[in-house]
């Protein structure tokens, strides 16, 4: 078993990584702590694959339980998912001393993780993350929040949860293609702080793409390590954290001008890639950089080019938008070589024509 420790003073806590751990979360809970009622909430998915067996062991544990489900994806991650949990929270007698309990991928973190913050102005809530994606970002960092129609993640709050369970077994059930979309974020990770951790992906390949759960285990865990060191560094986004933003300048812009037909992983892969091209055109970064990079993101059947039908104007359009919405320049996180990464405002239009095309 390996246990990490996101450093928040107070705020801190633990993330449990251990392949089988979804099996024992309901004991820990039983002997640890003394929540009045649990509410497991989750998208209709994995509700059917793990959520009613977790209800279930927390029953024979001897604590109260709901399941809270919403319908998966990401176009429920708005308002009104968290209007009717909150309801149903309030019907089944849900009080300041309850827990939640976010059960799923990055969307229901999100949902779950706001819902807890806002409940009778916050109730504790644990995380156990199911997508790869989750499980290596989204539920390190205590971002949570949903989307309006104006914007994805415009509502949400920082807020912490009292401890991750990562259990790498249940990734057995997730499709191939939210795989690799996490991968692309493992990858980032090792790009930004981590040569010895980027190169263990190379070596590892079949084994990760086999889920082997020892070498599993292993990426997780390097990849929570790394988003937690960010994170307890800074945990607002005021300068350092901003480097987990590697491949997602132009990445945002690439997912939204595709009407989100492109993953966000995907996206994010192409928009590494495009942002070492601006370095190799600053001569910040050498070829070599370019050519290892694009290989590891191949070798994961990630893309690395933004596609030919895609309308570049739209892309520039929405690079803009996030400009205006900051009140700032955009920033751009270029890499040096593999582990470091520095961030950048001196990006011009021409250097963005020259990689976007
Ligand atoms: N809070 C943060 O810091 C942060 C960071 C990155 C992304 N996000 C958010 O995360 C969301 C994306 O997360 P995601 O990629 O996990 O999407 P998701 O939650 O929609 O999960 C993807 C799909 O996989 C299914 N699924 C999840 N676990 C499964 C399992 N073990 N077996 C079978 N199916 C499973 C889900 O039901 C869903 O259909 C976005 O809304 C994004 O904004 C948040
Ligand atoms: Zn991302």
């Amino acid at each position: 078993m390996s246990i990490l420790h996101v450093g928040l003073d107070e705020r801190s806590y633990p993330i449990t990584i251990q392949p089988g751990c979804l099996q024992s979360v309901a004991s820990e809970l039983a002997a640890g702590c003394s929540a009045s009622r649990y509410g497991i909430i989750s998208d209709d998915t994995v509700a059917g694959l793990y959520g009613r067996d977790l209800r279930e062991s927390l029953e024979r544990a001897g604590l109260s339980c709901d399941l809270l489900v919403f319908d998966h994806g990401e176009q429920h991650k708005h308002l009104g998912t968290v209007g009717a949990l909150i309801s149903q929270a309030a019907r089944n007698g849900f009080d300041r001393k309850s827990m939640f309990i976010a059960l799923g991928g990055g969307v229901v973190g999100d949902v779950a993780g706001f819902v807890a913050a806002t409940y009778m102005r916050g109730v504790p809530f644990i995380q156990i993350p199911t997508s790869l994606l989750a499980q290596v970002d989204s539920s390190v960092g205590g971002k949570t929040g949903v989307d309006i129609p104006e914007g994805k993640n415009l509502v949400g709050a920082f807020y912490q949860p009292k401890a991750v369970y990562i259990d790498p077994e249940v990734l057995a059930t997730l499709p191939k293609k939210e795989y690799i979309n996490g991968m692309a974020e493992v990858i980032k990770h090792g790009i930004i702080r981590d040569e010895p951790y980027y190169r263990m992906l190379g070596e590892r390949f079949e084994q990760i793409m086999a889920l082997d759960p020892g070498v599993l285990k292993d990426v997780i865990e390097g990849s929570c390590r790394i988003k937690a060191a960010v994170v307890s560094a800074d945990e607002q986004e005021y300068d350092l954290r901003r480097i987990l933003n590697f491949g997602h300048t132009i990445g945002h812009a690439v997912e939204a001008a595709s009407g989100f037909r492109i993953a966000h992983g995907f996206a994010v892969a192409i928009g590494m890639t495009a942002a070492t091209r601006i370095g190799l055109g600053k001569g910040t970064a050498g070829e070599e950089l370019l050519k290892d990079i694009k290989s590891m993101l191949k070798r994961y059947e990630l893309p690395t080019e933004i596609p030919p039908d895609l309308d570049r104007a739209l892309i520039k359009s929405y690079l803009l938008t996030d400009k205006k919405r900051v009140g700032s320049r955009t920033s751009y996180i270029l890499p040096r070589r593999i582990g470091d990464v520095f961030i950048t405002e001196e990006v011009s239009e021409a250097e963005i024509d020259a990689v976007i095309g």
